[in-house]
């Protein structure tokens, strides 16, 4: 896999029971870029970040993620089934164990990825730093001794973590927030806190899930400015689901879309307004989900 590509999607399939919501999906996404995943409601988009990003382990293909250093191959990363051999071995068995138990998104995180979710999930009953901080306790393992103990550096661990939470919270505009609880915040702050919660753990590429839908016009404005600082300042690579077609041709450099469950087009911004397989794909959906072009 070239350096030149973060992430490399081969022949993704994922079935639910009968329904085959990913048939082949095969795309590349580049180092540096912001690209978006577009396509009709049930087109399987988020289906394919939740692959991406361990949150469903994919029924076939490959998803290889090149970050922090090395290549991951996030379907692996995932682990296996148990299998009766493992009960013989201890360090296979518990690594199964822990995957059964806490999911594989977040060793996904640990390999330089995260995510936004398309329905917010914050700790709604936890003050907006104290979600900064959950989030960089799952990716980092602290050791529960050096917790007890108090030693230096955990309390390293500690300083640091808060201070990257309130450096996100500046980026994002929620400083004054900061010991709020989350689900006190408006809709447009929480959608801000999500994506600040997906950065404090440095990832390099950065998957939001239809990050406009619900704001108001200059929400989105600023929303777009904030896609391209973590691009341009944080040497972020995002990758984003999203509706509003304006805010996709107006930031993406790249576009891939889906139609159902099968990339259809794949180019820049200019390629894809003209593309008639999109505009059919578009004409071929509801009410209100048309491209406006
Ligand atoms: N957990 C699931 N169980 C069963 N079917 C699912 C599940 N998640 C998604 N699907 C199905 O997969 C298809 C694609 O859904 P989704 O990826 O959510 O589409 P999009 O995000 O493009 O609107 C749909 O037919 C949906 O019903
Ligand atoms: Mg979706």
């Amino acid at each position: 896999m070239s350096q030149e590509n973060i992430l490399k999607i081969e022949n993704l399939v994922m079935h639910f029971g009968g329904i085959k919501a990913l048939n082949d999906v095969t795309f590349d996404i580049k180092r540096g870029s912001v690209s978006a995943l577009i396509g009709p409601n049930g087109a399987g988009k988020t289906t394919v970040f939740n692959c991406i990003t361990g949150f469903y382990k994919a029924t076939g293909g490959n998803i290889m993620l090149s970050a922090n250093g090395k290549e991951t191959s996030v379907i692996k990363v995932l682990g296996e089934a148990f299998r009766l051999t493992d009960f013989f071995s201890p360090i296979a068995f518990f690594q199964r164990l822990k995957y059964k138990m806490f999911g594989g998104s977040h060793l996904v995180n640990r390999a330089g990825l995260s995510r936004t979710f398309q329905n917010i999930r914050l700790f709604k009953e936890m003050s907006v730093v104290e979600n900064l901080l959950v989030a960089q306790h799952m990716r980092v393992n602290r050791n529960l001794l050096g917790g007890i103990l108090n030693t230096k550096a955990y309390k390293q661990a500690e300083s640091d973590a808060l201070e990257r939470a309130f450096y996100w919270l500046g980026v994002v505009d929620l400083v004054d927030f900061a010991n709020r609880l989350a689900g006190e915040l408006s809709y447009g702050q929480q959608r801000r806190l999500e994506i600040a919660r997906a950065m404090c753990t440095n990832p390099e590429i950065v998957c939001l899930d239809e990050p406009a839908a619900g704001l108001n016009p200059s929400e989105t404005e600023a929303l777009t400015k904030m896609i391209r600082v973590l691009r341009d300042e944080h040497n972020t690579t995002v990758l984003l689901i999203e509706h509003d077609m304006g805010m996709v041709m107006d930031i993406s450099d790249y576009i891939v879309v889906l139609d159902h469950g099968e990339v259809i087009a794949e180019g820049g911004p200019d390629d894809i307004k003209t593309n008639p397989k999109v505009i059919a794909a578009y004409l071929g959906a509801e009410e209100g989900e048309e491209m406006t072009l």
